[in-house]
């Protein structure tokens, strides 16, 4: 197995240099936050029924995220979209934002320009393509931000913008402090994470080697629950592992059923179970009561504690060493980390039609 304490070898399989981009995060929610109080959205925005986010991948995490801490204060659904055209509830009072990191994202666009022939109040954030181009030409707003990397590399960007759009329409309370506490809390676990604090104290890439040539399964509930999808997603992008991800209290009523079956799986998982203080004191006893069974039945696992008080700190806490623990999985299986080729290829064959 590669060794995870010798970070001067990371750059031969990191050339384009992914771990500044992991590492960055907490700066680059700080640089999302400022720059998106200075969006302001027509005043008719404020009097939207329901909201629709539309987006893919790194795209659409952010607003998972979004929905997951809006969850108990927002007045109006929200909704992530992550398909072709638009559910039929769409209509002139709900607010259709269109996420798209690159702007050329087939599903959002096809999207974005069906809530147009519907008369939704439309709002494009994206970095430019034909996305920025659409919301040009038909003078919907736009949300521009430059930020060069991998589309799910800029989820400061993703959620901080979103959250402040949110925020400015009204639809969610002032969250300056929350996002210095999360800020805060990222830039201190990522001292106890980063490659120079060797595996034996660092969580990040114990976890990582857990992983390695297993199959990550990551449980959570709440609003940790998008950050168990994130975990997912950057094991299968910058570790191009396989991973899944399942969220209680449902899993408790179907998932655990199976842990039987196939029995060699036993040695061929790993699970994470990600917890917050916060949680809901009956789903963090049903927790303790799956860990049982998962020690009963000789599954290897780990609970997390998400780090925080604010529910944006426990998130982003619990995604930014979910990112890094991905980036050191990633130097296990020596993967290039930035690449997707996979995704590349599927994009490619399907824009020959
Ligand atoms: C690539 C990545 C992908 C893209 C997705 C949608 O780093 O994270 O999941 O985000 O293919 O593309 P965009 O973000 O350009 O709409």
């Amino acid at each position: 197995m590669p060794d995870l304490d010798a970070p001067q070898e990371f750059a031969a399989c990191d050339p384009r240099g992914m771990l500044a981009f992991v590492a960055g995060l907490p700066q680059q929610c700080t640089e999302a936050w400022d720059r998106v109080q200075g969006f302001k959205l027509p005043d008719e925005y404020r009097r939207v029924r329901q909201v629709v986010v539309l987006g893919l991948g790194g795209s659409a995490i952010g607003a998972d995220l979004l929905r997951g801490l809006l969850a108990e204060e927002c007045p109006v659904p929200v909704m992530v979209h992550r398909d072709y055209g638009l559910p039929a509830f769409v209509d002139a009072h709900t607010l259709v934002i269109a996420s798209s990191y690159s702007g050329n994202t087939e599903e959002t666009l096809s999207g974005f320009d069906e809530a147009r022939r519907r008369g939704s109040r439309l709002l494009a954030v994206t970095t430019g393509g034909t996305l920025a181009q659409r919301a040009r030409a038909w003078d919907i707003p736009l949300y521009l931000f430059h930020y060069e990397t991998q589309p799910r590399a800029a989820l400061g960007y993703s959620l901080l913008s979103l959250l402040g759009i949110v925020q400015h329409l009204g639809l969610v309370g002032v969250k300056s402090n929350d996002v210095a506490e999360a800020i805060s809390v990222m830039k201190q676990w990522q001292e106890e994470i980063q490659p120079a604090v060797p595996t034996s104290a660092n969580l990040a890439k114990s976890l990582a080697r857990e992983l390695y040539e297993r199959l990550p399964v990551v449980y959570a509930a709440e609003h940790l629950s998008e950050v168990a999808r994130r975990w997912k997603g950057q094991c299968n992008e910058n570790s191009k592992s396989w991973a899944v991800y399942d969220v209680a209290p449902e899993l408790m009523h179907n998932t655990v059923a199976g842990y039987p079956y196939p029995p060699g799986l036993r040695d061929s998982l790993f699970v994470v179970v990600l917890q917050a203080p916060s949680n809901h004191p009956r789903v963090q006893l049903r927790f303790k009561l799956v860990c049982e069974l998962l020690q009963r039945d000789g599954f290897r696992y780990r609970v997390i504690e998400a780090r925080g008080q604010s529910r944006l700190a426990q998130m982003l806490s619990a995604v930014h060493l979910g990112d890094y623990v991905s980036y050191y999985l990633a130097m296990l299986y020596d993967a290039d980390p930035w690449t997707i080729a996979n995704i590349d290829l599927l994009k490619e064959r399907l824009s020959k039609g």
